[in-house]
């Protein structure tokens, strides 16, 4: 039987002469004599022409009459060079064998976003879509390579529990037998446990918000890359951060640039980013926003609107530090040069993208603690573990969470950050 190949074989010159292909139609036309299948496999797309009088009449009737995505082809032929052809290779069928006719594919000229979402499981096959999910997929193996190579460790924090991590307002309630449990929305208070045994950890976990906001840059169900160390200030985890994001958009420019194109993005504008990254305090970039015509007040907090109006110039991320006490969760600590503020920083995406990190240094004495869940009114009872982890052994130490979806978003410049989620979870959203 003739050698089944890759596409992608065909069009680097791997493979030559007699070859075996298979995969979905990607476009197809015919006439009378001709049948051009222009034929997807995931690796590439190829251009397969069947020759009326070199088939059977069988064969014939099935490649001159196939649904585009829908029919699934095997197509065995000789390789030959064809300038005309897309990609510069044809191949010449001899033998058709159908493996699903299928029927019109229901995605076509109509692709309003609400249609894509309602088929989003035969979205998903879109070139479009493919594309972004394999950019999330290198974004995450560079993270993991980048935190990796400096000894961290990744763990697996449990993603059903009764703490509150962002605010208890957002979370998901489950049935859990004759109690109730919350899905998780961070895997920090987990791993601050951890980093006392092993200082360098990192969380890549779904995360669950019940938030209500609709905005692009919002899902209820997201990916958290969270790392956690022992031992660090809020000026080591803040470089981390601009190493981190910085190894991973390089990577990105100097090994996917094909793919950064297909959205837009050029990689040199990714290359051109380099720590360290502009910091600013929450009470300056209030300033700079009634600046650029957005009013806003301290005390305000800093939604969508305000980040994009402040980053909407920038070409590199920015640091905004030291939000409020009053707009932060208990975790972190009070800042003692402005104590209504804490030691925090968001790490805000240029072009208007807005936060893609929150991170803080993490109140480490038991006594700081207690005042904290007492000044957020919080019942302290579910977080007898949380606290004990400072009567034994507390260290100063810090952490941050990366919003995956949110970092390809501002990479590939896309609408929204549904589009970086096979398929994404939103308030009025469960299906597919
Ligand atoms: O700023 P957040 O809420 O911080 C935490 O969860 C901390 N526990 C992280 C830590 O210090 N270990 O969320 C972190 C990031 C945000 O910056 C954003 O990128 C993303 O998670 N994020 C969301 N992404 C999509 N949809 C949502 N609803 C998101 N909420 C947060
Ligand atoms: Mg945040």
């Amino acid at each position: 039987m003739t050698k089944l190949v890759q596409i992608s074989e065909i069009l680097s010159g791997k493979a030559a002469g007699a070859v075996r292909v298979r995969g979905w139609v990607y476009r197809h036309r015919s006439s009378n004599k001709m049948a051009f299948i222009i034929l997807r496999d995931g690796s590439g797309v190829i251009q397969c022409a069947v020759a009326k009088d070199k088939v059977s009449k069988k064969e014939w009737g099935e490649a001159s009459s196939l649904y585009p995505e829908s029919s699934v082809v095997e197509l065995e032929g000789e390789v030959h060079k064809d300038k005309r052809a897309p990609g510069g290779f044809e191949v010449r069928v001899g033998k058709v064998k159908l493996i699903t006719l299928g029927k019109p594919f229901p995605i076509n000229k109509d692709q309003s976003v609400e249609l894509l979402l309602d088929k989003r499981h035969l979205w998903v096959r879109s070139q479009y879509m493919v594309n972004a999910l394999k950019v999330k997929h290198f974004c995450g193996k560079y993270a993991r390579e980048f935190l990796d190579a400096l000894d961290f460790i990744e763990i697996q924090p449990p993603l059903l529990g009764k703490t509150e991590c962002e605010g208890g307002s957002q979370m998901f309630e489950v049935k859990y037998f004759r109690d109730k449990a919350f899905l998780s929305e961070s895997g920090q208070l987990y791993s601050e446990a951890v980093i006392a045994g092993y200082p360098k950890v990192y969380v890549y976990a779904p995360a669950w918000r019940a938030e209500k906001s609709r905005t692009p840059r919002h899902t209820t169900e997201f990916w958290l890359l969270e790392p956690e160390m022992a031992f660090y200030s809020q000026e080591d985890n803040m470089k981390l951060q601009e190493e981190l994001v910085t190894y991973i958009i390089h990577k990105l420019a100097k090994e996917q640039p094909q793919l950064l194109k297909a959205f837009g993005r050029e990689p040199k504008e990714l290359l051109a980013v380099k720590p360290p990254f502009k910091r600013l305090t929450y009470k300056q970039a209030v300033k700079l926003i009634n600046k650029a015509g957005r009013q806003m007040k301290v005390g305000d907090s800093m939604g969508y609107e305000e980040e994009k109006v402040l980053m909407l110039k920038e070409k590199a991320p920015v640091f905004v530090t030291n939000s409020l006490r009053t707009h932060k969760p208990f975790y972190m600590p009070i800042n003692k040069k402005d104590p209504e503020t804490v030691n925090d920083a968001d790490l805000l995406a240029p072009e208007g993208y807005g936060e893609i990190i929150g991170g803080s240094e993490r109140v480490w004495t038991e006594k700081e603690l207690l005042d904290n869940l007492e000044f957020k009114k919080m019942n302290s009872e579910p977080y007898k573990w949380y606290i004990e982890l400072r009567t034994y052994g507390g260290v100063p130490h810090a952490g941050f969470g990366l919003g995956m979806e949110r970092l390809v978003r501002w990479v590939l410049k896309l609408p929204t950050i549904r589009d970086a989620i096979p398929f994404p979870r939103t308030i009025n959203r469960l299906t597919p």
